[in-house]
């Protein structure tokens, strides 16, 4: 009698957690929402019901499922928020496509192709893969995936983020985890940054591997609180903060830390950009723990960035330079550089030059064996055994 009254108590119990579970984790299979998964028709109907469904439920954690084995077609989209939970997942397992006709873009916003807005506690996660398929795509769009105010942000573990143009976009964001992550481009694809950080704020990149035609990653005015460890880049342009101050902008970024880097064959590593007739400033940024293998221009300061479009080349009108560098720090780079200019400080007297910068335990040779210079102009700081020598180039 005894026995049976709690064989009964321990089923309720189990029922109960069962219903608890239940409550706690919802699950929206884009499958449930029509999608097809065949890579031909197009899903976008299906994921944007199946993302209104998630992001409308109460429950705990809703999770919209895309399950593996399957290519899921999608024309740009938009997941919208805010969501009715504090947090909401993203499993993705299968692939994600982009249409590889040009004519499918048409009447689309061609800027971005997939776009979470207002979403905060959202966490992408899976072994998935977001495929742009092909140069149409990254001669027709701006973006591949696209965060905007999203705060309380996770993302990791997408091995294979788009195999074409790609492109990670951060903007107006705040606390952002980034891990995992597997990103790749064909080096002569034009201003495809690897990941792209805009107006955000602690952000954590980490564990990630991005090859690219442009900056693996790019930091831009109003970041703030940004560290970056553990990832390889090469090939593409490095690591690079702005560029800042273009047609006169004021703009700022300051607290971002690089740790534990590699960089392969990049046009550059260690990379600040600003432009001439700017404002602001860019402060407290170091680079740390850096090894390089054939990188081109392994450290970078201008002061005089253009990118070289005609207007902005031959614009000889602007000569202030108000956008402030100061207290950057290299520390700890070993490796190789593939043309002599291993360090280049290219700074402008106008606004003081660049200041407090510090260079400790950085040995750079060349790849090809021949000699690797420091040029520097206007840059003041200090240094501790650093080769090539900076003896002649640092103005304390
Ligand atoms: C990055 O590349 C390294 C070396 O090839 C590899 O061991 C690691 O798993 C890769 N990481 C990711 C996230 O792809
Ligand atoms: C960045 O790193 C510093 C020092 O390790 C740490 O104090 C800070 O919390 C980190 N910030 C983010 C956003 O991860
Ligand atoms: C050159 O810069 C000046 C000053 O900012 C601006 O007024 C002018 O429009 C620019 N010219 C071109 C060709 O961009
Ligand atoms: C850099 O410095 C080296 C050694 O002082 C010099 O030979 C070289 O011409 C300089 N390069 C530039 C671009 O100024």
């Amino acid at each position: 009698m005894v026995a049976t009254v709690d064989t009964f108590m321990i089923l309720q119990l189990v029922l109960c957690i069962a219903i608890v579970q239940v409550a706690q984790a919802q699950d929206f299979n884009v499958l449930n929402y029509g999608a097809r998964g065949d890579g031909i028709t197009d899903d976008s109907k299906a994921f944007s019901n199946a993302w209104k469904a998630a992001c409308g439920s109460a429950s705990g954690s809703p999770t919209l499922q895309i399950p593996q084995g399957m290519k899921f077609l999608l024309k740009p989209i938009t997941f919208k928020g805010p969501c009715k939970s504090s947090t909401i997942h993203v499993q993705l397992f299968g692939s994600i496509i982009a249409p590889s006709n040009p004519s499918a873009w048409a009447g689309f916003d061609r800027s971005k192709w997939l776009m979470f807005e207002y979403v905060n506690g959202l966490i992408l996660d899976g072994n998935g893969r977001i495929d742009g398929q092909g140069s149409a795509w990254w001669q027709l769009c701006g973006k591949a995936l696209v965060f905007h105010a999203t705060n309380n942000l996770k993302v990791d573990g997408l091995t294979h983020l788009n195999s074409q143009r790609n492109h990670i976009s951060i903007n107006g964001a705040d606390t952002v985890v980034l891990s995992n992550l597997h990103i790749s481009a064909p080096e002569e694809s034009h201003n495809t940054d690897g990941i792209d950080i805009s107006n955000s704020k602690n952000i954590q990149i980490s564990h990630s591997n991005i090859s690219t035609g442009d900056d693996c990653v790019a930091i831009n005015g109003g970041s703030s609180f940004i560290n970056i460890s553990d990832m390889t880049c090469g090939p593409g342009h490095g690591i690079s903060v702005g560029s800042l101050g273009k047609a006169g902008a004021f703009e700022t970024v300051e607290d971002v830390h690089v740790q534990h880097c590699t960089f392969i064959g990049t046009t550059n590593g260690a990379r600040i950009k600003t432009w001439q007739g700017g404002s602001g400033y860019a402060r407290r940024i170091s680079f740390k723990d850096i090894t390089l293998v054939a990188a081109q221009h392994p450290i970078l300061i201008s002061q005089f960035y253009t990118d070289f479009t005609e207007s902005s080349r031959l614009n000889r009108t602007i000569t202030t330079n108000d956008l402030k560098v100061s207290e950057i720090t290299f520390a700890r780079f070993h490796g190789t550089s593939a043309t002599p200019s291993a360090i280049t400080f290219q700074c402008s007297s106008q606004g003081g030059g660049c200041t407090g910068l510090r260079l400790d335990h950085i040995h750079i040779t060349s790849s090809t064996g021949g000699k690797t210079f420091a040029n520097c102009s206007s840059a003041h700081g200090s240094y501790h055994d650093v080769s090539p020598r900076v003896d002649h180039c640092l103005l304390r």
